[in-house]
């Protein structure tokens, strides 16, 4: 109940926030989306309210978690490889969340962009938050957070060890796994992209590529192998000879079950406020 009504708050935020940014997005859409628009109908030296702020908050903190590393911290795009958000037209032309949520999901993973896997809702928030940067830059005349440098490494170690105690320490150890995995990672940038994601975060190859899945056409004849697709339709397999099949799926049939060692670190990602991830980082930054 809350959630329904909560969602038609941010729709009803998100259309109003649109009709706001575009009006200073200086573009041949602008001006085509501003025909109906009041001229100076509001006063682009105020701040505005583009979005819900609460949303755009949320939006900004798992932008923070799952997107910075590849796309930066600016938008502009990162060392991972993702292009510049600010200029990328799917995100300039969303108005909510049509565009960018299925690319967050998945929908651009053959270019390199791996699924997100984050809900509806979430997802959502992150194209609240983006479109409220890209609103922001007509109003700046500049990308917002230009030229401000960026240091990760703000957080509370001390807070940071107590966090891995009672969230990581289960299938990890500081002195055995993770021993010295700072001096694997020196980048702080690097070091924090691998821990969230727990694994390297090079699109294709990203860390998904670990699940493996188990078939069953016929009944005691599974078919295993790395999980190569998965969506509700189709499951794709490679085999241990190197082959890649494909079933089709219906419903349960046939039977899959996937694998996934990471699943329980993507599951985590939005449970992480800013600060957890400040801690957790500046932790093992100390594990030299
Ligand atoms: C592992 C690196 C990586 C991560 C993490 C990542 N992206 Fe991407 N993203 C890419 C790459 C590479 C592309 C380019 C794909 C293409 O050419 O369409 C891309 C493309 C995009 C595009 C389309 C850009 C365009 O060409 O118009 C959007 C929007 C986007 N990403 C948003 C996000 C958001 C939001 C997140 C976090 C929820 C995220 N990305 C996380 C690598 C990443
Ligand atoms: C349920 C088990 C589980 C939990 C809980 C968990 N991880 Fe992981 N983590 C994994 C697995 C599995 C991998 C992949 C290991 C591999 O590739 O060998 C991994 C990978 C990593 C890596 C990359 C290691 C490397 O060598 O590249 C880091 C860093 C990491 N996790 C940190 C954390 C932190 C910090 C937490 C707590 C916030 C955490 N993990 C919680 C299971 C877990």
């Amino acid at each position: 109940m809350i959630n329904i009504r909560f969602r038609f708050l941010a729709i009803g935020t998100a259309f109003l926030g649109t009709a706001l940014a575009v009006v200073c997005w200086d573009s041949p859409v602008t001006l085509v989306a501003m025909a109906g628009q009041a001229p100076g109908s509001f006063n682009s030296g105020q701040p505005r309210a583009t979005e819900d702020p609460a949303t755009v908050a949320h939006g900004k903190t798992l932008y923070g978690i799952n997107c910075q590393a590849c796309h930066g911290a600016d938008l502009r795009g990162g060392d991972m490889g993702g292009p510049n958000l600010l200029r990328s037209q799917a995100a300039l032309s969303d108005e909510h969340g049509e565009m960018i949520v299925p690319i967050i999901q998945g929908a651009r993973q053959a270019q390199g962009m791996p699924n997100i896997g984050l809900s509806d809702q979430d997802a959502g928030a992150v194209a609240a938050y983006l479109r409220s940067m890209i609103g922001a830059i007509g109003s700046q005349g500049k990308p917002p957070g230009e030229e401000k440098p960026l240091d990760i490494v703000v957080g509370d170690p001390g807070r940071g060890s107590n966090y891995f105690a009672a969230h990581c320490n289960t299938c990890h150890s500081t002195t055995d796994d993770l021993k010295g995995i700072a001096s694997r990672f020196p980048e702080p940038k690097t070091l924090q992209a691998r821990w969230l994601a727990g694994g390297p975060l090079t699109g294709r190859n990203s860390a998904a590529t670990k699940a493996t899945a188990e078939v069953t056409t016929k009944p005691g004849q599974p078919a295993s192998g790395s999980l190569v697709h998965i969506d509700d339709f189709l499951v794709t397999l490679r085999l241990s000879d190197g082959t890649e099949r494909s079933y089709r799926r219906d419903g349960p049939t046939p039977h899959v079950v996937v694998h996934d060692p990471l699943q329980k670190h993507r599951d985590m990602l939005p449970t992480y406020t800013d600060e957890n991830v400040h801690d957790i980082t500046a932790y093992l930054v100390t594990l030299k």
